[in-house]
């Protein structure tokens, strides 16, 4: 599976002999569909040169504080990158990081940064045995900084032993392992995504602003859990997310049909669509002509499919969506109940929020909690949601929740 496609990886450069092999690494990356900045020190630039890694990234390559136009560049870029990998990581740039260190740009970006830091030691192999640089990784390593290699073998210096950069290819995959969390290995997971679309006649239709972006990035960060996936999706103009099984529907009634399909053998639903709530009782079989007498159109209400699901007896772990414009919690803490869910991710929608952009802020609400993940990408969130979701998975299979629910609003 290609998990690296546009993926944002900041690449930091060190100097020493292994950086000719860093722009193959870039060259890979980008192979693989990822999106790729380099941020070199001023000693990598002995060995290689910027213009290199510019014309491979189609980007501009940052080396030193002139680079930081704005001043923010360097604080823009820490927030752009989903994960940071220095290849090569000489000894030098190891101690720079294990004590926090802000003065060259790279060790900046990295101290600004709240990407997964990974680290691709290059060096003689006397340094990397020696008691500081073991204390440095030792410590790199204790924060949570995945240390790849070094590997054994024959040094430029003509000595023999561990000290060697990784070749591209081992880097490669140590960075798609590293977007593989597993924390849903063995699972199906069905996602429904995009809008619907509920004929008027055979031209026209109602609809709403879904883009599908919230639920193709919830499809992907399942498979990247290690889930397999199926997408039921309304009418999008996406990419199947890499691995992921998708059918496309276009009303609310086709989309239940295909969700019903696949949920038997489902562990988790997750219903991120915007089905229409009603759709024209009667559509018409030919293109309404003008003028027409009567300009009402009279509805009928679409099948609830995540309350349908919910309610079926062997049941997945039902994640469900609250599109509000006010009231985000209360109004989540009720349609939670209503649907009888485990968890609902509410967000605010309109005048430009939640439907069709790149971003999004969630409310997660499930039993005995509540959590915000303030705005971000929607591919972040969507990891931040299935963190969620693994965590809570299965605490209860339940149908307590909906008679939790009349037993509170009956009174
Ligand atoms: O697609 P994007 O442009 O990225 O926008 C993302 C989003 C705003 C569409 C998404 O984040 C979102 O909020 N999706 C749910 C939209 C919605 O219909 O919300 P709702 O509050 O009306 O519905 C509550 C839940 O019931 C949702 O999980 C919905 O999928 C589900 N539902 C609703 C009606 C119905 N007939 N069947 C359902 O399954």
């Amino acid at each position: 599976m290609n998990n690296l496609s546009q993926k944002r990886i900041l690449l930091g450069v060190c100097g020493g002999i292994a950086a000719y092999k860093s722009a193959e690494l870039v060259r890979r990356l980008r192979a693989d569909g990822a999106r790729v900045r380099v941020v070199m020190t001023a000693a990598a630039s002995e060995f290689i040169t910027a213009r290199t890694f510019q014309a491979l990234t189609g980007e501009p390559v940052l080396s030193d504080w002139s680079d930081d136009r704005t001043g923010m560049d360097h604080i823009e870029l820490a927030r752009w990158a989903d994960r940071i990998l220095i290849a090569p990581a000489t000894a030098d740039s190891l101690a720079r990081l294990a004590h926090g260190r802000a003065d060259d740009l790279l060790a900046a970006v990295c101290l600004a940064s709240e990407a997964p830091l990974m680290v691709a030691p290059a060096m003689n192999q006397a340094m990397w045995r020696h008691a500081a640089t073991r204390d440095n990784v030792e410590l790199l390593r204790r924060r949570g900084v995945q240390i790849c290699g070094p590997a054994d073998g024959e040094q430029a210096c003509g000595e023999v032993g561990p000290g060697r950069m990784l070749e591209p290819q081992a880097l490669l995959q140590a960075l798609s392992d590293a977007f593989c969390s597993a924390r849903l290995a063995g699972l199906k997971v069905v996602v429904t995504a995009g809008p619907t679309r509920e004929p008027i006649d055979p031209v026209r239709f109602l609809s709403n602003r879904s883009s599908g972006k919230m639920g193709y990035a919830i499809a992907r960060a399942a498979r990247e859990a290690g889930a397999s996936v199926e997408l039921v999706s309304g009418p999008v103009l996406l990419d199947v997310p890499p691995g992921v099984q998708r059918v496309r529907v276009e009303s609310g009634q086709e989309m239940l049909e295909a969700v019903l399909e696949r949920i038997t053998d489902c562990d988790l639903f997750i219903a991120t669509a915007a089905v229409a709530d009603y759709r024209p009782a009667k559509p018409a079989q030919q293109k309404i002509k003008k003028p027409v007498a009567d300009t009402s159109l009279q509805l009928e209400p679409v099948t609830d499919i995540l309350a349908t699901v919910a309610a079926l007896d062997h049941r997945p772990f039902c994640v469900g969506f609250a599109a509000e414009t006010e009231q985000l919690e209360q109004h989540a803490q009720k349609k939670r109940l209503r649907k009888g869910v485990e968890l609902i991710a509410a967000n605010r929608v309109g005048n430009g929020r939640g439907f069709e952009s790149d971003d999004n802020e969630l409310l997660l609400v499930w039993e005995g909690g509540t959590c915000w993940l303030p705005k971000d990408s929607k591919a972040r969130l969507a990891h931040q949601l299935i963190e969620k979701v693994a965590s809570l998975y299965p605490q209860r299979s339940n149908k307590q929740i909906s008679s939790e629910y009349h037993a509170k609003h009956s009174a």
